[in-house]
């Protein structure tokens, strides 16, 4: 297991290793797991051509360090610990044993249909174990997973297994979130009619919905596992092979599939697992992401397993049956380690206290925070109500291209500051960058977050277009890796994240790009153009704020509105559906035509007066019209 800092001294012994002898930090880390073969060179990289390898040459299966490597020492420990939708459904509970064999068995299922090593798998399911066993079992046979969220639409699945040349998905009937009941596989059934890729589709029951089943593509799960043996010996993986595809948005064009490699992503998912929480023993963790989203990918399956965890994983939402699920799952499961997003703080900060007040959260150990910046407020709110005053909250920041987090208090060890991730991790080299690339020395400053060295975890491609990868990371700055982050660096050497520069909302924790949601708008009959901005929300952090130019002959506003919900939902998912809809008649554009930004920002942040200047604008009026009616 990975040996914790446990001290602020050691935390800076740690970091100027990491700083002095990277290689030979990260070596001494990664000797903690399991290797079929050691690595012969530690690292390989150069950032103008985005190639980073780390443990090159070494050979190993994740799932042998997150499964086999526990099975002697602590195999009737829990390793998943299931809590339903359903207050009154009995909770799961899988121990390393009985996971080990259930993700042996359906890799069997896999192999069964013909998957091997390499190919790509889509999963779009609830947060059920299957989930976790679906992700484990490819990770198992080499084959790479692709999750996709099961709130995109059927459009955006179809992207992304097109993207990704998948051949097989695993879904399930349906999904429950809160009252309601999601259909999941007929959306799957809706993208397929576009993706020609997929041979295979595999369907665990949940809410046992009717779903159709197509005759030689479609078979159930349950039925599968039954006829297949539960030894399956792990793929050997080179430390550098394919583990996963996970897309996410950035500020043009459809969605990338960001890589993350077998060897060098187990090592930092599972070292920041140890330190940022400090998880002892025995503990249980309880990240409350989906596992749709990076943080689910490191926080509930690998980073967890790897260290021989106890996770949790959650299939509600935090307000159902009411705003006190939270606290009564972490009672009731005696949760050490509650990690979750501060739009879910805020939001169950606005039912008021009395959701909380007569809980028992005494279990709790530490807080964390993740996915956007916490205000101080929320970040009180959780200090005193949740934590008692007694947990050290971790702020974490980092993004779905590092694999796991970059810059966060160590949980006990680094003093702690409202709204601050405070410092970098071991082996993280932050440097704040003025906008011509000129690095911005000394304390109490602000700039673009990039970061200067490789770490273990860092992105290696955009699937199937690694020009990609090149351009949106590494060519904004030369010789670095650019986080999309701006960030200010206190008089105490703090840093605190304060939101992107580009064109990346970041909505309720959930990074959507202005450009995608355009192009949804876009899509509809009446349209001509739109453009759209992010602007403060109190409970999402974010909210989208949409200028949409309608065909003069569209009358009815409301009922366009309505129909251009109805698009971003079918075109996207319903997280994507902007919060305001103002129709002008014409966007602020530049001589050469392009949409001035900063000015619809200012907008609908509710600025009237402070616009700046207008003078390179086209048409200076139209910025007139659109602060008269603004929402
Ligand atoms: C934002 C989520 C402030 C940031 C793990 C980043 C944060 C984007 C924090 C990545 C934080 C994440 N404080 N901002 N603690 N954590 N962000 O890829 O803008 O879904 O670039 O990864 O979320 O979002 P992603």
């Amino acid at each position: 297991m990975i040996s914790q800092i446990s001290s602020f001294e050691q935390y800076q012994e740690a970091y100027n290793q990491s700083v002095t002898d990277p290689e030979g930090f990260w070596a001494e880390v990664a000797q903690n797991f399991q290797w079929r073969k050691p690595w012969k060179k530690t690292l390989e990289w150069d950032f103008a051509t985005a190639n980073t390898k780390w443990f090159v040459g070494g050979k190993m299966n994740i799932t042998e360090n997150a499964l086999d490597r526990h099975l002697a020492t602590r195999g009737d420990q829990a390793a998943i610990i299931w809590e339903s939708n359903d207050p009154e459904e009995e909770s799961i509970t899988l121990t390393y044993k009985m996971l080990h064999q259930k993700v042996c068995q359906f890799a069997n299922v896999l192999k069964k249909h013909g998957a091997k090593k390499g190919d790509r798998i889509c999963i779009y399911m609830p947060m059920i174990p299957e989930l976790a066993i679906a992700v484990l079992a490819c990770a198992r046979i080499g084959a790479i997973h692709s999750v996709v969220f099961g709130g995109f639409s059927a459009q955006s699945i179809a992207d992304r297994i097109n993207d990704a040349q998948c051949n097989i998905v695993i879904t399930s009937d349906g999904s429950f979130r809160g009252n309601k009941e999601i259909a999941l596989k007929s959306t799957v059934d809706d993208a397929l009619v576009q993706c020609s890729s997929v041979q295979k589709v595999i369907v665990s029951t949940r809410t046992r919905t009717p779903v159709s089943m197509i005759k030689g593509r479609d078979v159930w799960w349950e039925n599968e596992v039954k006829t297949v043996s539960s030894d399956c010996p792990a793929e050997e993986m080179d430390a550098e092979d394919m583990l996963f595809i996970l897309y996410t948005s950035g500020s043009t064009g459809k969605p990338k599939g960001v890589v993350h490699t077998c060897g060098g992503y187990m090592v930092y998912a599972t070292y920041t697992f140890a330190n940022v929480f400090q998880y002892q023993p025995e503990q249980v963790h309880f990240c409350t992401a989906d596992i749709g989203w990076i943080t689910g990918h490191s926080y509930i399956v690998y980073g967890p397993l790897c260290q021989g965890a106890t996770t949790l994983i959650f299939e509600g939402i935090p307000t159902y049956p009411d705003a006190g699920r939270f606290w009564d799952v972490i009672d009731k499961h005696k949760v050490d380690i509650l990690y979750t997003a501060p739009t879910a703080i805020r939001s169950l900060m606005s039912f008021g206290n009395q959701f909380v007040e007569n809980k028992d959260l005494s279990s709790l150990k530490t807080l964390g925070s993740v996915g956007e910046p916490i205000n101080e407020e929320a970040w009180h709110w959780y200090d005193e109500n949740i934590g008692k005053g007694k947990c050290p909250i971790v702020d974490t920041w980092w993004q779905t291209e590092t694999g796991g987090i970059m810059i966060s208090p160590i949980a006990g060890v680094t003093k702690t500051k409202p709204a601050y991730a405070t410092l970098p991790l071991p082996g993280v080299q932050p440097i704040l960058v003025d906008e011509q690339g000129n690095e911005i020395l000394g304390n109490g400053v602000s700039g673009n977050l990039c970061i200067k060295f490789p770490w273990p975890g860092i992105i290696r491609t955009t699937y199937g277009d690694h020009e990609r990868c090149i351009q949106t990371y590494f060519s904004t700055y030369k010789n670095l890796y650019f986080t999309g982050d701006g960030c200010m660096r206190d008089e105490d050497g703090y840093y605190r994240i304060t939101g992107r520069v580009d064109d990346v909302m970041n909505v309720s924790g959930h990074r959507i790009g202005t450009a995608e949601v355009e192009n949804a708008i876009n899509m509809h009959l009446g349209v001509i153009e739109s453009a759209v901005v992010g602007y403060p929300h109190d409970i999402k952090g974010q909210g989208i704020y949409a200028y949409v130019i309608c065909d003069s002959q569209m009358e009815d506003q409301a009922l366009i509105r309505k129909d251009i919900l109805a698009t971003v939902t079918r075109l996207i998912g319903p997280i994507a559906k902007p919060d305001k809809i103002q129709f002008v008649s014409g966007l602020p554009k530049t001589r050469s035509g392009k949409i001035m930004r900063r000015i619809l920002r200012k907008v609908a942040e509710g600025e009237t007066s402070n616009i700046g200047d207008t003078s390179t604008l086209l048409d200076p009026l139209v910025v007139e019209e659109i602060i008269g009616g603004a929402l």
